[in-house]
């Protein structure tokens, strides 16, 4: 078992999006998490271009953040605050744009809206991920093949796999497809709420790194790898 468990994609942040209604269910979420075996979590809420400003996002996620590392404790996986963003055309001259990385680390987790994508958004996401950043994709495994595909041969990005993809045998065996590509770096429970559903997920993310051998080893250390610089709450 590799010392370090990591959910990169996880809604646990109080207030900062649907994902967590109160500081009791942020903490409900990391205890579903440590049951899982999970030592460290990157909170991601999602940033919508459309809805939101960079300054009103930071804002509202800097009040989540101080209120959670207020109730942390030793016992609970360590935290470090990023963001899930939402791609929309045009997006890479957004100004804050890096200030939506993880916290101490040049790393972006994006993700695509379910319309279906003309060139401008594959344009997007390579000018992206030649702005500095390293973007990784959430959740790889809910878009259609071919043009996953293309995200990260075409447009640069590496992947993250969510832990749901393990509850089914076809979802099982696409996760597996991505991992003998090499390009996933991460995995993540996407855990919203704190319910059974959630439990769920948080759960088959343990089964993931116990199931998948060594691919799921590299995987977890090469998302150790992208945390470096990343400072954890409290
Ligand atoms: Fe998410």
């Amino acid at each position: 078992m590799p010392e370090r468990i990591t959910d990169f994609h996880a809604h646990i942040l109080p207030g900062a999006d649907h994902g967590s209604e109160s500081l009791d269910t942020s903490l409900a979420q990391l205890r579903l998490l440590k049951n899982a075996g999970v030592t460290d979590a990157v909170a991601t809420p999602h940033f919508y271009p459309e809805r939101d400003s960079v300054s009103a996002f930071l804002k509202r996620r800097e009040d989540a953040a101080a209120l959670l590392s207020g109730a942390l404790t030793r016992e609970l996986p360590r935290v470090y605050v990023g963001a899930e963003v939402l791609v929309c055309p045009g997006m890479e001259k957004m100004e804050g744009l890096q200030s939506l990385c993880i916290r101490g680390t040049k790393v972006l987790l994006l993700e695509m809206p379910f319309t279906r994508w003309n060139e401008r958004f594959y344009e997007t996401v390579y000018n992206i991920s030649r702005t500095g950043v390293n973007a990784v994709m959430a959740h790889i495994n809910r878009y259609p093949e071919r043009a996953a595909q293309r995200l990260v041969y075409d447009c640069g990005v590496s992947v993250q796999l969510n832990s749901e993809c393990f509850a089914s045998r076809r979802g099982k065996k696409l996760a597996m497809k991505w991992l003998d590509s090499g390009c996933v770096t991460a995995f993540g429970s996407d855990i919203h709420g704190s319910d059974k559903s959630a439990a769920a997920s948080a759960l088959r993310l343990s089964q993931i790194t116990e199931k998948t051998g060594e691919a799921g080893k590299s995987v977890l250390r090469k998302s150790n790898a992208l945390l470096t610089g990343a400072v954890p709450l409290k």
